[in-house]
């Protein structure tokens, strides 16, 4: 056997091995000089424990190779474990009991000075971190988010294959399709001046393996989006890939949220309980102004408009009669917030696009407020009772149209939510979001285009909408939130010719232009298609909740930066001429 292989791993020394001789592999993370005596922790994956390198032990040319060692030198040694003394015993790490007394050293790297200690990581710019992504990736919090990532898809695998799900793969270089966001395009040397694309994501592969008769599809995919960059969202992604035939909206739903219960359990130990609630699409813009709320904790926004119609106050008489609306929420104990506070929010709001804030202080003896003096008692009463309004309570109210007031409150909501705490940690609340618009109106192009894409299909009961009143049919497409933030989405999609036909036409394209643009697609629904329906997770949201995370950078691990550059491997960059010239591509400078 090769001299320096380890028997044992660091994180697992323990009194169990005291009096014991073992071979430990691994990394300096830090070294000690006490006196005559080096101390170094010794990290792999498993964890740190202490070495102790005494020149007595190891003779004169043994330690003077340990003189030598740095941090991030790469090491083998052999020595007997060691029970530490009372007084030394190091809690801060789980092998704090034990340390290894080496008796023989072996250097198997040597390292330059990192650009970084590793256990410092944390606290280094962004942009370093990235450059030298593999040192931090050495760093136990990194280790630890991608092993739970690992253990994350090995939960998802293991359900879905207990299901008979087939894990299929489908290709990366395929034709651009428009879909939610710019592709990604590879140029073709074989085709001059035809392009390949990356796929936003298998949809259009996942139907057809369903036209295919594979019944039940996962896959673990890569997919690739050109769009504004920002904490959830990178250009190029994972999702949990999931199709079935057969199937009606319940049933992927039932599944689906069979397989999260179950990753939850395995992965963290949490029980969630099932049934996840549902809310329609309507009724989260209602109460929570986000079509993902954050159910975690309450601050409901409530609808006032009803009791303002008639008022003297300006405001809510005219936006009443013009068909807005007036909404508030209830900053339960917000009554002693400071005017600079206030002002605060009703600057933040109009940044965000509201025409103003009004408030409501609810003291012990009156209501302080700019705008108490032109509401009407009653006014004021039906205020307080429809937003629940107690003494000490800070109610806020906005006016205008609907989708911006429940918007700007909604973001609000989370804001004072997350700075009042709360909202509760370590909490999974999960919710689906159903009925979601079939179709919305796009302003630059003067045409509806599909909320979700194409192939969706709309509720039974809205079909007529399509040509009477497209803007207000619903989907069968569900979303599944976790703690507010968008987990995974997806459709029953349509399966029959005429009512895609007629889905086409309110998308203001006739089907042989449809042809032009999807027609291997079209063409494989003439040959016998099963009505199907599926849905597409971010696994990388997924990990990132799972791992008590703000950003999914932190559980990928070679991740992008906002602007879609890879820092340690310089991408993008400049190709060749030849490659250039071989792709027949003239770029204009
Ligand atoms: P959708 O576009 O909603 O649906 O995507 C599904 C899920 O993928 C995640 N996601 C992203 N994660 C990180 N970075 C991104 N840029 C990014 N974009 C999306 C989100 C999202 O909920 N084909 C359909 C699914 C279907 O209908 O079956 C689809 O891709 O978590």
């Amino acid at each position: 056997m090769t001299e320096w292989k380890r028997t044992h791993h660091c994180g697992d020394v323990s009194k169990e091995y005291v009096g014991q001789a073992i071979i430990l592999n691994g990394w300096v993370n830090r070294r000690r000089d006490l006196g005559q005596v080096i101390f170094v922790d010794l990290r792999d994956r498993s964890g740190l424990v202490q070495i102790v390198l005494d020149p007595e032990v190891l003779g004169p040319e043994q330690f003077a190779l340990a003189e030598r060692l740095r941090s991030e030198y790469v090491i083998s040694v052999q020595g007997t474990v060691l029970e530490r003394p009372e007084g030394q015993v190091n809690k801060k790490i789980a092998t704090g009991e034990v340390e290894v007394q080496v008796s023989k050293l072996i250097i198997l790297s040597e390292a330059k000075t990192p650009p970084f200690q590793i256990h410092q990581a944390a606290d280094v710019d962004e942009a370093l971190r990235l450059k030298y992504r593999y040192l931090h990736l050495r760093s136990k919090e990194l280790q630890d988010t991608i092993a739970l990532r690992h253990q994350t898809v090995d939960a998802v695998r293991s359900y879905l294959n207990g299901q008979g799900f087939l894990d299929i793969e489908t290709p990366l270089l395929i034709r651009s399709t428009p879909e939610g966001a710019r592709d990604y395009i590879v140029p073709s040397r074989v085709h001059p001046g035809e392009f390949y694309a990356l796929p936003q994501s298998p949809q259009l592969f996942k139907q057809l393996l369903m036209i295919a008769g594979f019944e039940r599809y996962y896959q673990i995919a890569r997919c690739f989006r050109d769009e504004d960059l920002r904490a959830d969202r990178q250009p190029e992604f994972t999702q949990i890939d999931v199709e079935m035939s057969f199937v009606d909206r319940e049933e992927v739903m039932n599944t689906m949220e069979a397989m999260i219960v179950h990753v939850l359990s395995e992965v963290k130990g949490v029980k969630v309980e099932t049934p996840i609630p549902r809310l329609s699409y309507q009724e989260a813009m209602d109460r929570f102004g986000s079509d993902k709320p954050d159910t975690r904790f309450g601050m409901e926004l409530c609808d006032v408009t009803a009791h303002l119609g008639g008022s003297e106050f300006r405001v809510f008489a005219d936006t009443a009669k013009t068909g807005g609306v007036v909404k508030g929420l209830n900053v339960r104990g917000g009554a002693d917030f400071t005017r600079r506070q206030i002002d605060q929010l009703s600057e933040q709001a109009v940044s965000m696009g509201a025409k103003g804030l009004m408030w409501f202080a609810l003291e012990a003896d009156k209501v302080r407020s700019p705008i108490a003096k032109f509401l009407s008692e009653e006014e004021l009463i039906a205020i307080q009772r429809e937003l629940a309004g107690e003494v000490g309570d800070l109610l806020l109210l906005m006016a205008g149209e609907y989708d911006l007031v429940s918007e700007v409150l909604g973001r609000l909501r989370l804001q004072l939510g997350k700075e009042l705490g709360l909202i509760g940690e370590n909490r999974y609340n999960l919710l689906w979001v159903v009925d979601w618009p079939l179709l919305v109106y796009d302003e630059d192009s003067e045409r509806f285009v599909a909320a979700h894409h194409p192939f969706t299909a709309p509720l039974d009961e809205d079909i007529d909408l399509l040509e009477s009143d497209p803007a207000r049919a619903r989907a069968k497409a569900y979303d599944l939130v976790l703690n507010g933030v968008e987990l995974g989405g997806g459709s029953i999609r349509i399966t029959d010719r005429n009512l895609q036909e007629r889905m086409f036409r309110a998308l203001g394209f006739t089907m042989e232009e449809a042809r032009a643009q999807f027609g291997y697609f079209l063409e494989a629904f003439e040959y016998g298609t099963p009505p199907h329906g599926g849905i597409a997770f971010g696994l990388d949201r997924l990990v990132m909740l799972l791992a008590n995370r703000n950003s999914i950078r932190d559980v990928i691990a070679f991740p992008k930066t906002v602007s879609a550059s890879d820092l340690m491997i310089e991408a993008p960059a400049q190709v060749s001429q030849q490659q250039l010239d071989e792709l027949k591509i003239n770029l204009r400078r």
